[in-house]
């Protein structure tokens, strides 16, 4: 009997079959060891095969791979076998896969949302400053001229002599108070860039928050009781704060907040250097000199400004003790994150 006859006739013989698979009156597992198993009538081409002469020899090869395919697709169709060929197991397809991944939200935003979400309450909004931006916004309308020794702590990456990656979000002040008249309360969240030597503490980028408050007649009484609000409603009514002296450009009186952290674990004498306190942000009342490079009635205006660094609250909220998890993406870190 020709190759092409035999294919035909067991065309018309699956097909018989297949209908009595649909009507669930047979078994796939016997349809398929009946068709493409070992024994299977698929392997009785083969001989015929060998016999043909060399003209139709790969025609008749090719029929019969195409007859395969045919059979397996059907099967394959109705999610009977894999496209290995083999039968899948008897489990039940329709279920849902037992594990969902579904993304979490990152440990930085779900701190930047909580601290907007604080400040919000006492009538602070958010806005966006740019990372790339001039050496005027982020240095020198900030009173920190060239050659200013502030500028060697916030050592950056320059796009060009003029153009560079923001060292802090402070130069975002500036772009707000360049279009907005005061009364101003603002927080501006986001990503700043030094060029520091990576380590367990220390990464080539972070995150900030500035917030700046512009009014007439605000007093450094304001700032220490805004930030101690936020203290309290972000680390527990139990909270123990205290104010250092410090010295930034653009502030004047500065201060530094610390956070009681205690001394419990051994990572908390590592983290706090042994004095149980930690250092959470920088502030200050806006020196005149800034707004003067913005136009504002140095007699009249008067505001504070203070800048948060998240990631050091990200890593004491979540006992996380090497920033650079924070960087590295892992789907396994970053899981544990539920909002
Ligand atoms: N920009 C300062 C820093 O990056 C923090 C700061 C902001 C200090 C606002 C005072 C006022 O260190």
């Amino acid at each position: 009997m020709s190759i092409l006859k035999k294919i035909k006739e067991l065309k018309e013989l699956f097909d018989s079959d297949y209908k009595l698979l649909i009507e669930n009156q047979l078994d796939v597992t016997f349809i398929f060891n009946k068709y493409l198993g070992r024994k299977g009538l698929l392997n009785t081409l083969y001989p015929l095969l060998s016999k043909s002469n060399k003209e139709e020899k790969s025609d008749f090869g090719k029929k019969i791979n195409d007859f395969k395919q045919y059979i397996s697709s059907k099967l394959e169709k109705d999610l009977l076998i894999n496209d290995t060929n083999e039968l899948k197991s008897e489990i039940d397809l329709t279920l849902p896969e037992s594990y969902q991944s579904h993304g979490s939200v990152h440990p930085i935003t779900l701190i930047v949302d909580e601290i907007k979400n604080i400040f919000l309450k006492i009538g602070f909004s958010s806005i966006y400053g740019p990372e790339v931006d001039s050496d005027y916004y982020n240095f020198e309308a900030l009173n920190i001229p060239k050659h200013h020794p502030a500028r060697d702590m916030q050592d950056t990456f320059y796009i060009n002599d003029n153009i560079l990656l923001r060292t802090h979000t402070s130069g975002s002040q500036i772009h707000f108070m360049e279009n907005n008249k005061p009364p101003i309360r603002i927080l501006s969240p986001g990503r700043v860039y030094r060029n520091e030597d990576i380590s367990v503490r220390s990464y080539c980028l972070f995150h900030q928050i500035e917030g700046l408050y512009v009014d007439e007649n605000v007093s450094f009484a304001e700032l220490k009781g805004t930030l101690e609000y936020f203290a309290k409603e972000f680390f527990g009514s139990d909270v123990k704060t205290r104010f250092r002296p410090s010295y930034f450009p653009f502030t004047e009186p500065s201060a530094e907040m610390d956070v009681y952290w205690g001394l419990n674990s051994e990572s908390d004498y590592r983290i706090t250097k042994g004095t149980g306190w930690l250092e959470i942000l920088g502030c200050g009342m806006v020196d005149p000199e800034v707004f003067k490079s913005v136009k504002y009635d140095t007699k009249k205006i008067s505001g504070f400004a203070f800048g948060l660094g998240i990631e050091r609250i990200a890593m004491l909220k979540y006992g996380i003790d090497d920033i650079r998890l924070l960087y590295e993406g892992d789907s396994k870190f970053l899981r544990q994150f539920k909002k």
